[in-house]
């Protein structure tokens, strides 16, 4: 028999009973809402102590293929004002003009007899920056007809049969005045297909143009030959590494007889990234010409642009190759010419002009922002990106001259981060973590907003579910303020769009001669940073009174 005040006794059981699972339940809800179930928690080890290496100023750095040469009133796209203005923010950087094209160019000025070029030249006046300037007319009858134009460029690079490109001091004029007037520092890749029977190269060409540049007072430096290794399958013409040295040699003594040139930059061989026999041109080449060279360049690409796909923009593996690639080049020059520089003289997403409907997406970003953070890590000096503006789809820029979402991250890396690189790793629950990457870096001392002492700290999502990072002792003290660039639709929709969100906001330019001003968005000192799936984001500690950072 149950007594009364048993079955009370029940029911008031039975009754909390209810409610503890209900409050359970509503707990657990408020736990899913608050950090989402299946929410990575990632754990940072870093060392601000000390800096681990130290990349060039001008570590992000861009690049400008030789095809928009090809047909010369297309360099009066170089005077357009808005590209002034995109261009002028990432300085400083070097501007690298080159690519396949640039060893089937011919310099043929147009005035070479009358020695009085300063009177022929369209760029006179001291205010040729303001006064050069694309009327807005002509700029739109250049963007439509250079729609035309890639169409044919790619149709020739398909069949991989290049014309003769014969370029004027206009061209010249026009390359030099967008980099001087933006800042950036110009980098020009000479023709090392002209040769003489005995397979030297014929400098003859080149040497004009030196004394054109020279008589013009040019600030610039110089490269010789793209991708030397596959000069047979482009042109029939073997060049071995010892005689790419030789050919170097030759112009590093052209370069120092001269006023303006004898202690001007010279980069190269700018080969592919090494696949079978390139490593052996390398080393020919620096066996004989690595004292004349500033930097050992290299090119490097994660994918072939025809047959590549979303997943691996995401993929950690195909991130990692780039490790593989740097280390088999680093061995190389650290066994020949230890100590040299090395730079990607030309890199990207994919490559064959970019992988269609990626490679300028916000998904692009990925390998893009990898790539700058890894690169550092690795020692890299400089990253000169393909391309600023030009043909195919791995440019920052589009063919409306409008900024695409790897700019964006560009113009935010340059403000934030600066040359001192840190050693950080990053640590799920188990394990070393595969798809949240982080770098970590001084915070840029260039930026007024910040103070000595602060780090900027970069990570990336690469999975679709967000992750949730513990800020580390060494500067949870510090408030911190974020830069969360995510696409403006969410999932994997959102990943093919040409548009980036800053902290929720569209990004674009308010006017052609005005960029938007980049707000962070404050975080506490010690709160955990949230990161949504498939974003990335910087994050500037401004107290972080990093040893390595004052
Ligand atoms: C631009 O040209 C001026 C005058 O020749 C020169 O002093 C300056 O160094 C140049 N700037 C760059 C970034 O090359
Ligand atoms: C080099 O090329 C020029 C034409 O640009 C030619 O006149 C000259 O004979 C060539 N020199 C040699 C040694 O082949
Ligand atoms: C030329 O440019 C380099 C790199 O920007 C700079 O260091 C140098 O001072 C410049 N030289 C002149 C004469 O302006
Ligand atoms: C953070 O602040 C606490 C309390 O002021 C202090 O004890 C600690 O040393 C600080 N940590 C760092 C890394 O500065």
């Amino acid at each position: 028999m149950v007594s009364h005040s048993t079955l009370n006794m029940m029911s008031g059981f039975i009754l909390s009973f209810v409610i503890s699972l209900l409050s359970q339940r509503s707990s657990i809800e408020a736990n899913v809402m608050s950090t989402e179930v299946n929410s990575e928690s990632v754990f940072l080890n870093v060392d601000i102590a000390r800096v681990f290496k130290r990349v060039n100023d001008r570590f992000l750095s861009v690049a400008i293929d030789a095809s928009l040469v090809a047909e010369e009133k297309f360099m009066y796209l170089l005077t357009s004002p808005k590209l002034r203005t995109l261009a002028r923010a990432l300085t400083p950087a070097f501007l690298r003009f080159g690519g396949t094209r640039q060893d089937f160019m011919i310099f043929n000025p147009a005035f070479l007899h009358s020695n009085v070029y300063h009177t022929n030249s369209p760029l006179d006046a001291d205010d040729l920056c303001e006064r050069l300037e694309l009327p807005p007319l002509l700029e739109e009858r250049l963007k439509q007809e250079w729609a035309l134009q890639e169409v044919l460029l790619e149709k020739e690079d398909l069949q991989e049969k290049y014309r003769k490109i014969r370029f004027t001091e206009y061209a010249v004029d026009l390359l030099y005045a967008f980099t001087n007037c933006s800042g950036l520092h110009l980098i020009f890749g000479l023709n090392e297909l002209l040769r003489t029977t005995d397979n030297n190269w014929n400098s003859s060409n080149a040497r004009t143009l030196l004394q054109y540049c020279e008589s013009r007072q040019y600030n610039m430096s110089w490269e010789l030959g793209n991708e030397p290794n596959s000069f047979e399958k482009k042109a029939g013409i073997h060049v071995d590494g010892h005689q790419l040295g030789k050919d170097f040699v030759k112009l590093r003594q052209i370069l120092l007889e001269s006023k303006v040139y004898h202690n001007t930059g010279l980069y190269g061989p700018d080969i592919s990234q090494p696949r079978d026999h390139r490593r052996d041109l390398l080393e020919g080449f620096l066996e004989s010409a690595a004292e004349v060279i500033d930097a050992c360049t290299w090119h490097h690409y994660y994918v072939n642009g025809r047959d590549t796909s979303l997943e691996d923009f995401l993929n950690p593996e195909v991130l990692n190759t780039l490790t593989l690639k740097t280390q088999e080049v680093m061995k190389t020059i650290e066994m020949v010419s230890p100590g040299k520089k090395v730079w990607l003289g030309e890199t990207s997403s994919a490559y064959g002009g970019g992988a269609r409907g990626l490679s300028d997406t916000f998904v692009a970003g990925f390998m893009w922002l990898d790539k700058l953070g890894l690169g550092a890590q690795l020692g890299l000096d400089v990253v000169i990106r393909q391309v600023l503006i030009g043909s195919g789809t791995y440019h920052l820029v589009d063919n409306n001259l409008d900024p695409l979402p790897d700019y964006w991250l560009s113009l935010l890396y340059k403000r934030l981060v600066g040359p001192e690189v840190l050693n950080i790793e990053a640590f799920s629950i188990l394990e070393k973590t595969k798809s949240v990457r982080v770098y970590l870096h001084c915070t840029n001392k260039k930026s007024p907003s910040y103070k000595s002492g602060a780090v900027t700290l970069f990570a990336l999502n690469l999975k679709t579910s967000p992750a949730s990072i513990s800020v580390p002792a060494a500067f949870s003290n510090s408030t911190a303020e974020a830069f969360l660039l995510q696409s403006e639709l969410a999932g994997k929709p959102g990943l093919l769009s040409k548009s980036v969100k800053l902290n929720g906001e569209v990004l674009k330019m308010v006017d052609d001669r005005t960029l938007p001003s980049l707000q962070g968005a404050s975080i506490p000192a010690g709160e955990h940073l949230r990161l949504p799936g498939y974003s990335f984001a910087f994050y500037v500690f401004g107290e972080a009174q990093a040893a390595a950072c004052r």
